[in-house]
């Protein structure tokens, strides 16, 4: 049996982010169409001494202890599927933290996956995302893949088939925002367009690019816009520069900007490269597997 696995947890993108209304849970009932992306962290887990969970990584700047997604699921895993085991745990970071990405759920979604594999527990993927569900709200959709339009807390997946990979410019701003901290400060007055998730899944059905881009709406940049202005200024200079649209990803700060053609997306990345330290082209090419 093997002691050790490799397994990449790639970053999402929300397309459109509808919030329905506050849950008596405290949590707020979404519309929300998720998309994976080709920026990938790297999950490296060990076999360890029994009952020994390590989190190690090439990032100072996350946890590296019991706050960190992927030592709670590891913790949730061991604790009900591979009782007394132990795992080391790498992530190699290469997704931006704190920046409406799901670095955090993508890897908890990858050490669940890994530890099935690793100690040959066989669960199905059902019982797999109902752990995941009470890891966080995007971890379940991380796992499942590819595209998807999620409801609920986000744990409400219908997959979505794909046919157009889409090439996108993704700039994350210097500064970060707690995604806790968005949803308290959420007022559904304040909010002036909501998605037409309707609207998106047609354009979406027929490959219409122009129509997928026009679709785009976050309802969370009410108030993560209000705080941070810097956003509204990366959505305004990705357009000058070419993107048929830009929108924040999740509660943000990251935007992205969905590009018909890759040279300008390409000559885009390097003109925001002279402003931003976290600039990425990424595709959605290869992230489809689940919905085909
Ligand atoms: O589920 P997760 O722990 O990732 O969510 C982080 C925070 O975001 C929650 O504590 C909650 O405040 C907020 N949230 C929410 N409604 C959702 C998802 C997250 O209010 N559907």
């Amino acid at each position: 049996m093997q002691s050790r696995i490799e397994i990449a947890a790639p970053a999402k993108i929300n397309l459109t982010l509808d919030v329905k209304g506050k849950r008596t849970d405290g949590y707020h009932e979404l519309e929300t169409i998720m998309q994976q992306i080709d920026l990938q962290d790297r999950i490296t887990i060990e076999k360890g001494p029994l009952g020994y969970i390590g989190i190690d990584s090439n990032s100072s700047l996350i946890p590296h202890n019991q706050e960190n997604l992927a030592h709670r699921a590891a913790a949730l895993f061991i604790d009900k599927y591979a009782i007394g085991a132990g795992v080391k745990i790498f992530i190699e970071k290469n997704i931006p933290i704190g920046a409406g990405l799901a670095g955090g759920s993508s890897n908890a979604a990858a050490v669940l996956w890994g530890l099935n594999l690793l100690f040959d527990c066989g669960l199905a993927k059902t019982e797999l995302l109902d752990l995941a569900a009470q890891v966080g709200s995007d971890v379940p959709f991380c796992l499942l893949g590819g595209c998807a339009l999620a409801r609920g807390r986000g744990e409400i997946l219908q997959p979505l088939v794909s046919r157009v990979p889409l090439c996108l410019l993704l700039v994350k701003p210097d500064f970060q925002v707690s995604t806790a901290e968005v949803y308290r400060q959420f007022d559904l007055t304040s909010v002036e367009r909501s998605p037409d998730t309707a609207g998106f899944l047609e354009s979406w059905q027929h490959c219409d690019i122009i129509g997928i881009a026009e679709h785009m709406v976050n309802v969370l940049e009410s108030v993560t816009i209000k705080k941070f202005p810097e956003i509204a200024l990366i959505k305004v200079k990705m357009k000058k520069l070419g993107a048929l649209n830009a929108l924040m990803s999740g509660s943000g700060p990251s935007v992205f900007g969905i590009f018909d053609e890759k040279k300008r997306a390409f000559e885009a990345m390097e003109t925001m490269k002279t402003s931003y330290r976290e600039v990425f082209m990424v595709s959605t090419h290869r992230c489809n597997e689940a919905g085909d």
